[in-house]
């Protein structure tokens, strides 16, 4: 079976049209609620892809913002605080937390303010995670889920009981779909993941991989049996969410394109309440460990598809069905969207 053709990995216009095609619409992971439940509170996505901001209002409504300027386009929000209004730091224009601007030094009344909010698009929160999407009609945030909840509800894990420990940010010298491909196999981890794969049970005949529309998902267990089953799920376009096998934990967050050799991601970790800081580290550390191989590998690939002197690849089957699978959506998924109207220029 082959795969994408490699000149889709080093592409500047495969990526203009993955992130209009594939990134704009989508929901997009922001970070966890419980940084969101004060008036005032707002929490910036750190995504390229999606430049969103959530706030909660005085109202108590959580709303999502596109984190860009009316006036000359900085972003209104970086990180994550709380402040009364959300002041632009390039010229101060002020705009309310429903997103209205209030203030604009030096404007006098030809600047008409109530045309000139912030774009507002869509936020949702599922269980203690909070989503953005840039398109204030995108259809509802459990459709871009979809079984996933309920996959997760079998491991016996109590997602709203879990309890926000640490973001960690990442950057990989690689194409955003080499390390969603290389996340969507289990193929490398005896080879390259010698410390996971004492710990985590990788025989195929008991790592098992489900494929859904938009949901890859690998099922584990630890080779000692002990604690809650592991799953490895990847939501339509980018989004991880991981349980280990063992204590009470999840992580989630997205990758997202740089540019077409860069590749830029995080992960929130979250654990249970009785999980005590030595297993959490133990964990972290054994997770950081991966991730450290993982980057290795996949800038190694980057090097090898960017080359341009192989046209494609081989997948193996079954064992790499996930990574097939999201290859075909990606496919169809650039081929279908409708084109794009070019902006037109101002005469
Ligand atoms: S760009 Fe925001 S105030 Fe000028
Ligand atoms: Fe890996």
């Amino acid at each position: 079976m082959e795969t994408l053709p490699w000149e889709w990995y080093s592409s500047a216009e495969v990526l203009r049209l993955e992130r209009e095609r594939v990134f704009r619409g989508a929901w997009h992971y922001v970070g966890p609620a419980a940084k969101l439940e004060e008036p005032g509170s707002y929490l910036a996505c750190p995504s390229g892809s999606a430049p969103l901001v959530c706030v909660r209002g005085r109202d108590g409504e959580l709303r999502a913002f596109v984190n860009v300027c009316r006036h000359r386009g900085h972003e209104i929000a970086q990180g994550e605080g709380r402040r009364e209004t959300l002041q632009c730091p390039y010229h101060a224009w002020t705009y309310d937390l429903d997103g209205t601007l209030r203030a604009a030094p030096r404007a006098g009344p030809g600047l008409d303010r109530s045309a000139l909010s912030l774009l507002e698009g869509r936020a949702e929160c599922w269980g203690p995670f909070v989503f953005a999407n840039s398109d204030a009609e995108a259809p509802p945030l459990v459709d871009a889920l979809g079984e996933l909840p309920s996959l997760l509800a079998r491991c016996g894990l109590d997602l709203d009981g879990l309890v926000f420990r640490e973001r960690s940010d990442y950057a990989l010298e690689a194409n955003w779909k080499v390390a969603v491909e290389n996340y969507l196999e289990c193929y490398h981890c005896p080879v390259a993941h010698p410390d996971f794969s004492a710990v985590v049970d990788v025989d195929p005949a008991r790592y098992l991989l489900e494929r859904r529309d938009g949901l890859w998902s690998q099922l584990c267990e630890r080779r000692d049996g002990e604690g809650i089953a592991g799953q490895f799920h990847l939501v339509w376009p980018a989004l991880k969410v991981n349980v280990f096998p063992g204590v009470a934990n999840l992580s989630i967050g997205p990758v997202w394109p740089v540019s077409p050799g860069r590749t830029a991601g995080f992960l929130d970790y979250f654990f249970g309440p009785e999980v005590s800081d030595e297993e959490a580290a133990e964990l972290l550390a054994l997770d950081e460990q991966v991730g450290r191989e993982d980057a290795a590998l996949v800038e190694s690939v980057q090097r090898g598809v960017a080359s341009g002197l192989v046209a494609a690849g081989t997948l193996l089957l079954p064992a790499e069905e996930l990574l097939f699978d999201f290859q075909r959506k990606l496919a169809t998924t650039l081929a279908a969207a409708p084109p794009v109207p070019s902006a037109t220029l101002p005469g």
